[in-house]
């Protein structure tokens, strides 16, 4: 919990600061070797310019800290989305989201893609639970040395419009050590002053979890654009739709701790698992700033590929362990939205990259080997 980690492993990529004007496009022109090491310590420094943080100065550290108050700090573990797995598979496109954007991902072909499924919070050994938001986070390798990062969650829309809103939230819903719960005087004062965040809760709650991993739908829910190669972009947003059929999760509590992991480590050793990678594109008046908004329901929704995941691997040097799935390293032909949470998540995940690089890191709670032996026997 500290303000002086402002130095991390050494970056391959320091781009100058940006003005206030610029907008905050990171081209991500990355050998896939170097997966390990790559930060967004830069975006950081373009999320200070971008003005993210307001007078007050809600800074990435303090961000980072917020959650090492929350749930402690776990060394070498992800600040949020603590619980995780690695994965690995293939998008395939196609070639629908070729007239949409110029990006190299999106050329009819296969694109390998490095993986890593969460459970959200800071606490590497949460129990699984129904309500808990799960993450997909996807990292595509393009062939022309390019890299596409992006984090999405089961949710239909996130709960904050701005990056305060999540700083004060987590703070306001902790459970308290007296019930357990938390305290419904602060949530009702957090609701009050966010009533965006009452209104996304409402979505959420109409939107029951699905019974797995494998079977989830996850989205990216922050807005970005794709430009063609004629130059014409549109706003869109991105979900991943399982082939997997949906079943509502059990919200009984349950006795088994890992379950949510453990039953993704016995679908993927079944067979590979597949989602279709959808692309919503958006019509002038959708809102691209702000994440807790759908979009009406009838904007067209577009079939680029299919994302396999064929393989998990316990999180360990050199796999998703050690990447920053940072929303802002994009490729040529999209680029971000105004949303001011793209450059808040781009320079909190450094600092939260920054401090567990830096840290022993400790065995996975998630053991890939384990789980497949105990079912063996
Ligand atoms: C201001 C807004 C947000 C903040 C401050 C925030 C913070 C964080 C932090 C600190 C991490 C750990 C990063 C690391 O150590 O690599 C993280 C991971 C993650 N976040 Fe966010 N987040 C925000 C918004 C979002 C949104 C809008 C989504 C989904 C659309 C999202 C999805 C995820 C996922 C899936 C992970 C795990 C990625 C992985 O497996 O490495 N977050 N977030």
């Amino acid at each position: 919990m500290n303000d002086q980690d402002q130095t991390g492993p050494p970056e391959p990529t320091q781009p100058e600061p940006l003005s206030r004007r610029e907008r905050p496009t990171r081209r991500a022109v990355l050998g896939a070797a170097a997966i390990g090491g790559i930060t967004a310590v830069g975006a950081g420094a373009c999320a200070w310019a971008g003005g993210w943080l307001p007078s007050d100065r809600l800074t990435p550290a303090k961000f980072a800290d917020r959650f090492e108050q929350l749930s402690g700090v776990h060394d070498g573990f992800r600040r949020n989305h603590a619980k995780g797995v690695s994965a690995s598979g293939t998008f395939v496109s196609n070639g629908a989201g070729v007239e949409l954007s110029s990006a190299a991902v999106f050329a009819s072909g296969s694109t390998p893609v490095t993986a890593r499924f969460s459970l959200s919070g800071g606490l590497p050994t949460v129990a699984d639970a129904n309500a808990t938001t799960r993450g997909f986070a996807v990292l595509f390798h393009l062939n022309n040395g390019e890299q596409w990062r992006t984090a999405m969650v089961n949710l239909p829309v996130f709960l904050d419009s701005v990056p305060r809103g999540f700083y004060d939230r987590v703070l306001a819903t902790a459970p308290v050590p007296a019930t357990g719960q938390p305290d419904p005087a602060k949530v009702a004062a957090f609701l009050a002053a966010y009533p965006e965040t009452a209104r996304a809760m409402a979505l959420v709650k109409k939107t029951p979890p699905a019974s797995d991993f494998s079977n989830s739908t996850f989205r990216g829910l922050n807005a970005f654009y794709f430009t063609n190669r004629a130059g014409k972009s549109i706003p869109v947003r991105w979900s991943v739709v399982p082939e997997d059929a949906f079943r509502p999760g059990s919200k009984d509590p349950r006795t088994d701790h890992d379950y949510l992991f453990n039953a993704l480590i016995e679908r993927v050793r079944s067979g590979p698992v597949r989602w279709r990678l959808m692309i919503t594109l958006g019509a002038p008046g959708d809102p691209t700033h702000d994440a807790t908004l759908p979009w009406p329901a009838n904007r067209p929704r577009i079939d680029v590929g299919t994302l396999t995941i064929d393989a998990l691997q316990t999180e360990e040097a050199g796999n998703a362990r050690d990447v920053n799935f940072d929303p802002l390293i994009l490729p040529q032909g999209i680029s971000p939205s105004d949303d001011p949470l793209l450059n808040a998540r781009s320079a909190v995940y450094a600092k939260s990259y920054r401090r567990r690089t830096r840290e022993a890191h400790q065995p996975s709670k998630v053991d890939v080997q384990e789980v497949e032996a105990t079912h063996d026997h």
